[in-house]
């Protein structure tokens, strides 16, 4: 299993502290931001990294990250995506060629877990699997509708009335086929002009080959001040980002 991270985009929440560099290299406690999704890829047994960067700060992540041997990764890449706010399906479009056919682990380069993921990604077989976390905001996610027998009907995008509290975390394996429903997507999905990952899911489901099981940790994407917060203060309390 190849791993790709998603560390494009403006982070315009979160200026100005993003004028002067990409959000994912911004603290989370002792470590910069992009290091904890490293961290949950290589601890689970993926040392094949691709990570996408865009925007003004783009060449500020070989500084940090180098070739990646610090972090236990055998083979680092990086792709460049052209429009910083095409979405994340634009974003991992560009790992096409990196996947060479196989299935690819994403993971959003603003989300921090600790959870473990190699059995999912060991047991992985076909489709795609994402993994689903209780919010207390869930206007802000992608969230999962259930029918009566607890299966997933539909996922909405940052929906207005959250039929659960139950967010789409950036967590996500996909066979192959990721590339094919990506380039069926529309901009005009969810009114952002982004191709959004939460059509590309709603692909899957709709041709049954979705899978969901519930992240079994800490979960906090960083994209906001207030959950920066959060999750500076989980990870100092827990006594940081242990190597
Ligand atoms: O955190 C989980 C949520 O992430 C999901 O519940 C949503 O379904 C999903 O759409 C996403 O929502 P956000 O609004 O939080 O996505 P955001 O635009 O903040 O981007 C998340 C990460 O993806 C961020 O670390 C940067 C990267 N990204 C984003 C865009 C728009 C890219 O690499 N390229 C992009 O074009």
């Amino acid at each position: 299993m190849k791993g790709v991270i998603c560390a494009g985009g403006l982070a315009t929440r979160l200026y100005p502290l993003t004028y002067a560099t990409n959000k994912h290299l911004l603290p989370i406690y002792d470590k910069p931001m992009i290091y904890y999704p490293i961290k949950t890829l290589v601890e689970a047994g993926v040392d094949e990294i691709l990570i996408i960067v865009s925007g003004p700060h783009s060449g500020h992540f070989i500084n940090v990250l180098k070739n990646g041997k610090e972090f236990g990764i055998k083979h680092l890449e990086y792709a460049y995506q052209e429009n910083p706010k095409g979405g994340i399906a634009d974003a991992v479009a560009l790992a096409e060629d990196f996947a060479d056919k196989g299935p690819i682990t994403v993971i959003l380069g603003d989300n921090t877990t600790d959870a473990n993921l190699a059995k999912p990604i060991s047991e992985f077989k076909d489709g795609a699997m994402i993994f689903v976390k209780e919010v207390p905001d869930p206007t802000r996610f992608g969230i999962v509708k259930f029918n009566d027998h607890k299966e997933v009907i539909e996922i909405i995008e940052k929906p207005a009335k959250p039929p659960t509290n139950l967010a789409v975390t950036g967590v996500y394996i996909y066979d192959n086929r990721v590339f094919e429903y990506i380039k069926k997507c529309s901009p005009d999905f969810a009114g952002r002009n982004e191709l959004e990952i939460t059509e590309v899911n709603n692909r899957y489901l709709k041709d049954n080959k979705l899978k969901w099981a519930t992240l079994d940790g800490y979960w906090l994407d960083c994209g906001t001040f207030d959950t920066l917060l959060t999750a500076n203060l989980y990870w100092a309390k827990k006594g940081g980002y242990h190597e």
